[in-house]
């Protein structure tokens, strides 16, 4: 009952299946719903879990944190700034050169409604960090998962964490001209990070049908990621605080990627995005629905990243 409108039961207590011999990689782990995702998968003995993070020092308390909650669990830190391609590249060649395999990978990061810059490498920052970041992370990361799906018995899944917010991408869908991005408001730029993400996933699994790709929507949950817009506006800061007393908590909030990350491979190969939890959608914006607009989107990404050496 009420599944319609609440989605799936998930307790990830006893709905994770066991991980052993899984090697996991969850992007923007050392906060908000990283955290309690890699704290949930802890639990369901993987081989190895990978807090790839920006901020050391919140990576050494978050696994510190997880470690007294799993005292058996393996975790270890991988420095990743997704706004430098460079960095990005760095973190996957650490990776390699620490593990031959990748059964999960969780492109978890983000930023949301930040003011107007642009990355080391000229992307407007929501969609260099959001998807520039996470697409090339994964373009560098595919070989070793492409290697681990051959691997017997093998479930490998690529997770991109969207938003309902990609319904505020601008009307043209993506703008690749990155100058112009300037003209349009920062909730529709993270828009168009978000619908990036969608179409980044339902292009993956398309050209890799080895491989499971899909994204979600997690729900609305106060976390850090809305510091920036707090800072902004006295409304939006009233709006938060009140949230936090009736919205989901971080537990709840982490459920919808743990589900995609370890439900029925089946049923999550089945769409591209997912509200919470488990609720099929094709994402509400006519142009997450598009297939045309996914490829060119990865073309287009495709040969930036080639022209900038990766
Ligand atoms: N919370 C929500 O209501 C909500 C709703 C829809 C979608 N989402 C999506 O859910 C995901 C997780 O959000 P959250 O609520 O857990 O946010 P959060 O608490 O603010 O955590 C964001 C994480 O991203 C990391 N990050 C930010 N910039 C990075 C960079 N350049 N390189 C590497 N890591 C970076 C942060 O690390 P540092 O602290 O080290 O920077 C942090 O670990 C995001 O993709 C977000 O868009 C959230």
């Amino acid at each position: 009952m009420f599944q319609w409108l609440f989605g799936k039961s998930f307790n990830p207590e006893k709905d994770i299946p066991s991980l052993a011999g899984k090697v996991i990689l969850v992007t923007g782990g050392n906060a908000g719903l990283g955290k309690e995702t890699i704290l949930q998968l802890a639990k369901h003995n993987p081989k190895e879990i990978f807090l790839a993070a920006r901020t050391p020092s919140k990576a050494q308390a978050a696994i510190e944190e997880i470690k007294q909650a799993v005292p058996e669990s393996n975790i270890s830190f991988l420095q990743l700034d997704l706004s430098s391609l460079q960095a990005v590249k760095k973190a996957a060649d650490e990776f390699k050169s620490r593990s031959d395999r990748l059964d999960l990978l969780i492109n978890n990061a983000g930023i949301m409604a930040v003011p107007w810059s642009t990355t080391q490498d000229g992307y407007e920052i929501q969609f260099g960090t959001n998807h520039m970041g996470h697409a090339l992370l994964t373009k560098l990361l595919l070989p070793t998962l492409l290697k681990t799906a051959k691997e017997p018995e093998s479930d490998v899944r690529v997770i991109n964490l969207s938003s309902e917010g990609h319904n505020m991408a601008p009307g043209p869908g993506i703008i690749y001209e990155q100058a112009e991005l300037e003209q349009w408001g920062t909730w529709r730029r993270y828009g168009q990070a978000k619908l990036a993400n969608i179409l980044h996933a339902r292009e993956l699994q398309r050209r890799y049908p080895e491989i499971t790709a899909t994204s979600l929507h997690p729900g609305i949950i106060m976390t850090e990621l809305y510091t920036s817009v707090n800072k902004s506006s006295m409304i939006m800061r009233t709006g938060t605080a009140v949230g936090r007393s009736f919205l989901m908590d971080v537990h709840g909030g982490a459920k919808n990627q743990l589900w995609a990350a370890t439900g029925p491979k089946e049923t999550v190969r089945s769409s591209h995005y997912w509200k919470p939890v488990g609720s099929k959608s094709g994402g509400s914006f006519w142009h997450a629905q598009k297939p045309k607009l996914a490829e060119q989107l990865c073309d287009w990404t495709e040969k930036e990243l080639e022209s900038k050496g990766y």
